[in-house]
């Protein structure tokens, strides 16, 4: 279980802080002053600590200073009065995870607190490599010992070390995010923070601020100044997941912070310098996105120079049986149950099957036999398939085409649910509007009226699904 330490010298705040995380079941610790905090991080061993930067004996800076330098890479949750903001930003620019101000709201309080918790293990916790699979050592590992992906490894090996750029290709659920972290875990930035960002997860007005930050009074709402992700990832390594999906509007900033290393805040004047490596992934067709426009080109170029690329799971089916051996252990292992084994009839099943979600589907499937499991090894029957091209692909962007069947296979990142749902729904729209502009002969007044809305509107769609030939 996860354990929160919160230093704050307020009693009451402290404890009602430990209430809320503990019934969102997180083991919780209080300490009162900065000493107190100290020793119950070095006797305890949280995973977050929350630490008020207003403490009786000694600065909350300090206390951060002194934690930070035994634990680098315990995450630190600064709590700051508005009127502290600049030391918490202070105290971020050293390698504290996040902050946030008192009053708290108590959502955001949480978001933040289970970001860090899967930050601090990310970090801590290295990924193998571990071609034989073999047994569960309790860590998480990249296995498989075909020869793709022993490319992979030794790709990893050679990149690591640098601070090179690094692309990393594949299908969903091929490893992506994994192999990032394995080249965190083996470079020298490994002491120094992990910041992931997601491109698709983020909606588009608020990627920009994520990743940049802002100054006060940018926008409506910006009453302090923000520090981004990118700030946050100083000294240290920034993962941006899914950069296939990052707007064109932020590419640009993007692609210098590449070439410069240097940054600015949204509403910023000066460009501050950032030292930060940057890894990224996509599953999509980079080339297609240059070619159609939404992908800058320069970009394009500056990222691929060193590109790593995972190989779907059907094109190196030799590295099944390890695969499933390691997820039956570490799944059992990971929900407490015993672990079965396979007969080789059901093992030989898992080998027919192409794998659309790749080693995330399959993880799927094993789990589901896991869970359902009365104790004999996983027979055929147990490992269901879902064989069925439910969607066809028709006119539908092919990426999106991928995403529904992974979706509907249960094997979607939950964070690309709700982007891939608006896009189903501007397909429908496009077909409707298309549909009212061929019946119509282009004619918008009267398309706008079968489809019951605005001219406008209608003119905006048309300009959003590239309508207008
Ligand atoms: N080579 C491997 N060995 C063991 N487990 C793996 C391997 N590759 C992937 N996995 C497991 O498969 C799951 C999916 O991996 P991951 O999240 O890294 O994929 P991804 O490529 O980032 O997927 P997506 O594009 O959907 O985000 C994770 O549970 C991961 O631990
Ligand atoms: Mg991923």
């Amino acid at each position: 279980m996860n354990q929160i330490l919160i230093i704050d010298d307020d009693q009451q705040l402290g404890l009602s802080f430990a209430k809320i995380l503990s019934q969102e079941g997180y083991k919780t610790a209080n300490a009162f002053t900065g000493s107190e905090g100290i020793e119950s991080v070095k006797r305890n061993r949280p995973n977050v600590v929350i630490l008020d930067i207003r403490l009786p004996d000694m600065g909350g800076l300090e206390v951060f200073e002194v934690i930070h330098e035994v634990f680098p890479k315990l995450p630190v949750i600064i709590i700051t009065a508005y009127s502290s903001t600049e030391t918490a930003i202070g105290a971020i620019q050293r390698g504290a995870f996040d902050y946030i101000y008192k009053p708290f709201d108590v959502p955001e309080m949480l978001l933040v607190v289970e970001k860090a918790v899967v930050a601090g293990r990310c970090m801590s916790s290295p990924v193998d490599v571990n071609p034989d699979g073999e047994i569960f050592s309790g860590r998480e590992a990249l296995v498989g010992s075909g020869s793709s992906m022993l490319e992979v490894y030794k790709a990893i090996g050679r990149v690591s070390p640098t601070d090179a750029t690094v692309l990393i290709r594949g299908e969903s659920g091929t490893g992506k995010e994994l192999v990032s972290r394995a080249i965190y875990n083996h470079s020298n930035r490994a002491d120094k923070p992990f910041v992931v960002v997601n491109c698709v997860a983020i909606p588009e007005t608020l990627l920009e601020s994520e990743l940049f930050g802002y100054e006060k009074g940018t926008f409506t709402g910006a009453m302090h100044r923000r520090v981004g992700k990118i700030e946050q990832a100083r000294g240290g390594t920034v993962f941006l997941d899914e950069i296939g999906d990052m707007p064109l509007s932020i590419q640009s900033k993007f692609l210098r912070l590449l070439q410069e290393n240097s940054i600015e805040r949204l509403g910023g004047k000066d460009p501050i310098d950032v030292d930060v490596r940057v890894v990224a992934a996509t599953n999509r067709d980079l080339e297609a996105a240059v070619a159609d426009g939404t992908f800058r080109e320069d970009l394009y170029y500056r990222l691929r120079v060193v590109t790593l690329t995972i190989p779907p799971l059907r094109e190196r089916k030799e590295d099944i049986d390890v695969l499933v051996e390691y997820l039956l252990a570490r799944l059992s292992s990971e929900m407490s149950l015993n672990n079965p084994g396979i007969t080789a009839e059901a093992l030989n099943k898992t080998k027919q099957y192409d794998w659309p979600g790749n080693i995330r589907e399959l993880s799927n499937v094993i789990k589901k036999a896991l869970i359902f499991n009365r104790g004999a090894p996983l027979q055929p029957e147990d490992i269901t398939l879902n064989q069925e091209r439910s969607v066809p692909n028709g006119d539908v962007d092919q990426a999106v085409a991928g995403d529904i069947q992974l979706w509907v296979r249960g094997v979607l990142h939950s964070e690309k649910q709700e982007k891939l749902f608006d896009s189903c729904l501007d397909h429908v729209a496009a077909l409707l509007v298309r549909e009212a502009l061929v019946i119509t002969h282009g004619n918008r007044s009267n398309a706008a009226k079968i489809l019951g809305i605005s001219r406008p509107t209608l003119h905006a769609k048309i300009d959003k699904y590239k309508l207008d030939t």
